[in-house]
């Protein structure tokens, strides 16, 4: 059912490994709209670069990050894998949209002053410009639809304010070039995943974060069972046994992260899960959470193994993306020349 009109295109930075929430949150999700989309999917590793970065650790990570979506079964094939600096339009596209986007807006991201912190002035020119270059991301392609985390929902919101003030500030050249009333479809976000806020095991009012000291705050997709079992054992939990309707989960923020990520797992329901640990303590629920999430995750983690073994797939894969990518970017990154006037 693929059309050429629809196009998903989706960005998961190489910083770290991937995490449970990352798992549940997007990737779930990437693999499911390969059935019906024509996919993008990028390790955004200019993104990355807005913090330092240690260079060996950043091209680990890159090659980490794509091994971890040909683990979880997005197909290659069938789907554009790769990673953002090998297709230079991203950041000639940015540019472009660096003259559309406005200072307020970026100062306005919630992400950019949580990252940037007390020390505004000293962060550096790429982290306030992050969301411009996610836009160009999305855009290059003229994507329609953008599974992300719901932390991403303000960059999205963002992309389609630039998409829709470059349409208009340029519609004229637009309609004289022929390329209809707008050149930019306004990008979807698409935020429901199987579990779309996963949060930390030993805070269940923080998101899982690759960026908690605490590696038992989360589950890592290159975890071993047996660190899964430690983890989910140690996770923070209350004194109360388990409510048996979903009701009385309100209040008990990691009760209610452990049985949601129960139900992502497992594919049942919250309620269903309750039904039938309700009235019981946690250990008897945790046990059986090991269990599901080591049938669930294994698998994954061998397969990366197996894929990191070849260091040379990878890389293979990640330039055989980017040079379909590219031939997609260089055709639109043309059709923005002719529109803002630049020879060619
Ligand atoms: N900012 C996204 C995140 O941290 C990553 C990203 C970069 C992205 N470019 C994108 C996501 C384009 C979707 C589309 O999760």
């Amino acid at each position: 059912m693929t059309t050429s009109l629809q196009r998903v295109f989706s960005g998961v930075q190489s910083t770290g490994n991937l995490h449970l929430g990352n798992y549940l949150g997007a990737i779930v999700k990437f693999v499911e709209l390969q059935k019906s989309f024509e996919c993008l999917y990028c390790v955004v590793d200019l993104h990355a670069i807005t913090v330092p970065q240690n260079p060996t650790e950043l091209r680990n990570n890159t090659r980490e990050i794509a091994a971890a979506f040909l683990a979880c079964g997005i197909d290659p094939k069938k789907n554009i894998v790769f990673n953002q600096s090998q297709v230079p339009e991203h950041a000639e596209l940015a540019w472009v949209l660096n003259c559309v986007a406005r200072i307020g807006w970026l100062n306005r991201m919630t992400q950019f002053k949580d990252k940037a912190g007390k020390d505004r002035e000293n962060a550096s020119v790429g982290l306030l410009d992050y969301p411009v270059l996610m836009a160009a991301d999305i855009l290059i392609y003229r994507a329609t639809h953008v599974p992300v985390g719901d932390d991403q929902k303000q960059h999205l919101e963002l992309a389609r304010d630039i998409a829709q003030k470059f349409n208009n500030d340029f519609s004229e050249s637009i309609s004289r070039n022929s390329f209809g009333e707008a050149f930019f479809p306004l990008p979807e976000p698409l935020i429901s995943g199987p579990a779309t806020r996963v949060m930390s095991l030993r805070d269940g009012t923080k998101k899982m974060s690759k960026s908690d000291i605490s590696d038992y705050s989360r589950i890592n997709l290159a975890d071993d069972a047996d660190q899964i079992a430690q983890k989910v054992r140690k996770a923070k939990t209350d004194p109360e046994p388990l409510p048996s309707e979903e009701k009385g989960l309100e209040g008990r923020p990691e009760a209610d992260n452990l049985v949601g990520i129960f139900a992502a797992l497992s594919g049942r329901t919250k309620a269903d899960i309750l039904s039938e640990f309700g009235g019981t303590n946690f250990s008897n629920f945790k046990n059986a959470l090991v269990d599901v999430a080591v049938a669930k995750l294994a698998p994954i983690t061998a397969r990366m193994r197996e894929i990191r073994a070849d260091e040379t797939y990878v890389d293979t894969i990640l330039r055989d993306g980017s040079e379909r990518a590219r031939s997609i970017a260089r055709e639109n990154m043309n059709a923005v020349k002719d529109i803002v006037g630049f020879l060619r």
